[in-house]
């Protein structure tokens, strides 16, 4: 049976991509439209991405389950040193994304390229973070890694869930993630289409 930790990891990085792909189609479902962009929505998808994914997803992979991994395989000590590298420059990738949206807002359409070229480069680095964790980490953790290894993940990983998964939100994210829903235009979300 796979472990609880890597069932929500993997759900967590579903969920993570779905919002980072639906920031880039309806950055593009805007621009096609003319419509002016809605800057509160996507002030809200930044910060749900920063806070809940990247922060603590992230710090769970870094906290407990990397260390673990090294100790039982040290052979992925490379590839668990460049991912938690990225975890380290990702604070700082999303802040600048999150400023030059900002930089879009206030200074209008002479700054939308410098947002559009900064989303999609972030965007293709959490995707190919999270290929490398899908193809390079999980495979190795699930064969390796011990039962008493897996019930404390399991436990760690249980306390921070994505309303995204289906899991049970963590109250803090349930209403940012309900107000996100309900604005992201259809066919994307909820909201009324452009
Ligand atoms: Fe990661
Ligand atoms: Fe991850």
């Amino acid at each position: 049976m796979t472990p609880a930790a890597l069932k929500i990891i993997h759900d967590e990085h579903a969920a993570l991509a779905v919002m980072l792909r639906t920031m880039g189609v309806l950055l593009a479902a805007y621009r096609k439209h003319g419509t002016p962009l809605d800057f509160t929505l996507f002030r809200a998808m930044l910060f749900y991405v920063d806070e809940f994914p990247q922060r603590l997803h992230h710090a769970k992979e870094s906290d407990l389950l990397f260390p673990l991994l090294r100790e039982r395989v040290p052979a992925l000590g490379p590839v668990l040193d460049r991912l938690t590298s990225d975890h380290r420059s990702g604070s700082a990738a999303i802040r600048d994304l999150e400023h030059a949206l900002l930089g879009f807002e206030m200074m209008g359409e002479a700054r939308r390229p410098a947002f559009e070229q900064a989303l999609e480069t972030y965007v293709a680095f959490c995707l190919e973070h999270m290929r490398i964790e899908e193809t390079q980490v999980l495979p190795v953790a699930e064969q390796v890694l011990r039962s008493d290894d897996w019930a404390t993940l399991d436990a760690a990983f249980r306390e921070n869930r994505d309303p995204l998964t289906g899991h049970a939100p963590a109250d803090d994210y349930r209403e940012l993630f309900t107000r996100i829903v309900d604005k992201v235009p259809a066919p994307f979300g909820l909201g009324p289409a452009l």
